[in-house]
Formats: structure tokens, sequence, C-alpha cells
């Protein structure tokens, strides 16, 4: 990443574009941010070294994360199992750029000695792969990426910002939202380039980069927990080991989690102006079909179709 283009009149000099209500995004390295994530994304990029036991889940946004983050995290602690009762998901496993280096923070503040928060372990983030590697190659951490069909994962965020608080923001048509989407005007997208880097790294790196899909997952829950398991070096063991794995799955689903006090609260957290509710919706695969047009539908699959191209990852 070029950190000279990473300063205060970037503003000026970055092709931008409105994306929803009032908010701009900017184009960076081909892809679209808001300017506090690159902000972020430079913090991360100076001062983000991964220890060698951290666990990066990256993610475009509404793939799949806030199950993943309590998925790894009822893996990766099994013994804590208050923790996903008492707190939501995303306070267990906090954002790179959202919450461990927000773009307010001076750099002055983020040293190697108080950054990343000891004791976190595992960390999400939105960025593309090329924003990370150097970080993540420079240490033994590893990789989890989810992601999920591209009609899903835009039918769940126009649902999600529907739940927005933030005045700058104002009704969404679902028209403008697919249009965005398919020509890469998205947080952190285009979603497919995203997609494509994270399967790439995990071919060539399959001890570093693990790739899953949300359908995989709903497919057979158990059967994937224990591949993590497995990945991160911590596999199920002994004779309770299929209970185990059995109380993972249930502890993270969706019926489970939505009915925890913290996870139904109307309040926004203060790094986000969507409630904590509406990170969990349906969590059905395909209920894109309830609300697309069949013109959307067929303009987002062929879309799909020429980006994984040759690519031998297919939705
Ligand atoms: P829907 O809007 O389709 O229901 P992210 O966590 O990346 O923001 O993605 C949000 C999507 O994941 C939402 O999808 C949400 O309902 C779903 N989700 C959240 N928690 C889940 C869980 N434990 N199991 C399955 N899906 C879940």
């Amino acid at each position: 990443m070029e950190s000279s283009h990473l300063n205060d009149d970037y503003d000026s000099s970055l092709p931008k574009e409105k994306w929803w209500g009032n908010l701009e995004l900017h184009q960076f390295h081909g892809y679209w941010f808001w300017l506090p994530s690159l902000q972020a994304a430079q913090q991360i990029k100076n001062n983000f070294r991964p220890l060698p036991t951290d666990v990066i889940l990256a993610s475009f946004p509404k793939t799949g994360t806030t199950w993943l983050k309590s998925l790894l995290y009822s893996i990766v602690n099994r013994s804590s199992k208050e923790s996903l009762i008492l707190n939501h998901p995303h306070e267990l496993v906090p954002s790179l750029e959202i919450q461990v280096y927000p773009h307010h923070l001076p750099s002055s503040d983020i040293s190697a000695d108080n950054f990343p928060p000891a004791g976190s372990g595992i960390f999400n983030t939105h960025l593309p792969y090329q924003f990370l590697a150097d970080n993540v190659n420079s240490s033994a951490c590893k990789v989890v990426y989810v992601t999920r069909n591209p009609k899903d994962t835009l039918n769940s965020m126009w649902h999600f910002l529907g739940k927005s608080k933030s005045p700058e923001t104002k009704p969404w048509t679902l028209d403008v939202a697919v249009d965005k989407f398919c020509r890469g005007v998205v947080p952190f997208g285009p979603y497919y380039d995203h997609v494509l880097e994270y399967w790439k790294e995990s071919l060539e790196k399959p001890q570093k980069v693990y790739f899953i899909t949300y359908e995989e997952l709903k497919n057979d829950p158990k059967t994937q927990v224990k591949k993590l398991a497995e990945f991160l070096g911590c596999p199920f063991v002994g004779d309770d080991k299929e209970l185990e794995v059995e109380m993972v799955v249930k502890s993270c689903s969706i019926e489970t989690l939505k009915n925890h006090e913290v996870n139904k609260s109307n309040d926004s957290p203060s790094w986000s102006p969507v409630p904590y509710n509406s990170f969990f919706r349906q969590g059905e695969v395909g209920d894109h079909k309830n609300h697309f047009k069949s013109e959307m539908i067929e303009r987002l699959d062929a879309i799909t179709r020429e980006k994984f191209h040759g690519s031998d990852f297919m939705y």
C-alpha cells in the first residue's frame, strides 16, 4: 500500500461516489472505503503485529461474520461458556478497523505495548487481503475467511442498513443497492475481488488461510466446526468430543444467540449506528428470493459467473 496516499488531502485526490444516503466511499487500490476505514487501514498496516497465536477472522460485510465470531471464540475458549451469554459477539471479537485501530486514535497512542489489547487473540477485519498481507505474513497467526452467496450478502446488507439510526441516511431502494453492488461500489468492495483474493491465498497457503462459506456451515455445522478446530490447532478430542462440538454449534446458533438479552438490545454500540439486535435477522440461505426481482437476480448471476469464471470457485 502506498502510504503517501493516506494523508489528510486524499479526500480530494481519490475517486469518490455516494453510496448510501450522504455517505461517500473513496476508491483506493481498486477497493471502495469510508475514509475512516482507510485511515484505520493505515494504522493497522503500521502498527498491527499479530502474535503467532492470534486468529484473524476476515470477511466481506454481511457474510456471516457474527456467526464466525461466536464459533471461533467458542472453539478457542472452550471453558468460557458464559461469555457468549453476557457479551455480544462483536465485543468478544473486535474489528481491527472499527474497534482496535479506530480512525480517531492518534498514532502516538498506538504502540506495540498497548495494541492490540492484551488477551483478545481473535480479531476481525473487512479489509481486503492485500491490505493485511504484510502484517499476517510476518507472523505465524492464522486467517479464517468466511464468504456467502453474493445475493444473500447484498440482501442482508440492505436489511441491515434499513435499521440504521443515523440521521445521515435515508431509505435506500433495493434498485440502488443492487446497482452499486454490481458496480463494486460498496464498502470494502468489489465483493468479487475481495472473495477471490482470499480464495487464492487459501489455495496457496492452506495452513495459513482457511476459506469457508456460510452455506457450508448451514449445511453441516458440526463437520465444519471440527475442521475449523483442527485448522486452529485445537481439535476436539476425547470421549466427549461429539457432545462438545454439538454444544458449540448450539450455543452459536442464531436461535440461541438471538435470545440473549445482550443481543436483543435495541441500543447501538459506540462504534456503529445500527443496534446490537440488527446483527441477527433470519440467518437463512436464499432469502434474497423473497425480496429481489427476477431481473436483479439475473444481473447478479451474470456478474457472478463472469467474475468467478476460471477461479475454481463459484456460487
Ligand atoms: P441475514 O440478514 O440474511 O439474516 P454479518 O455477521 O457478517 O454482519 O452477517 C449477518 C448475517 O448473518 C445476517 O444474515 C444474520 O442474520 C446472520 N447471522 C448472524 N448470526 C448468525 C448465526 N449465529 N447463525 C447463522 N446466521 C447468523
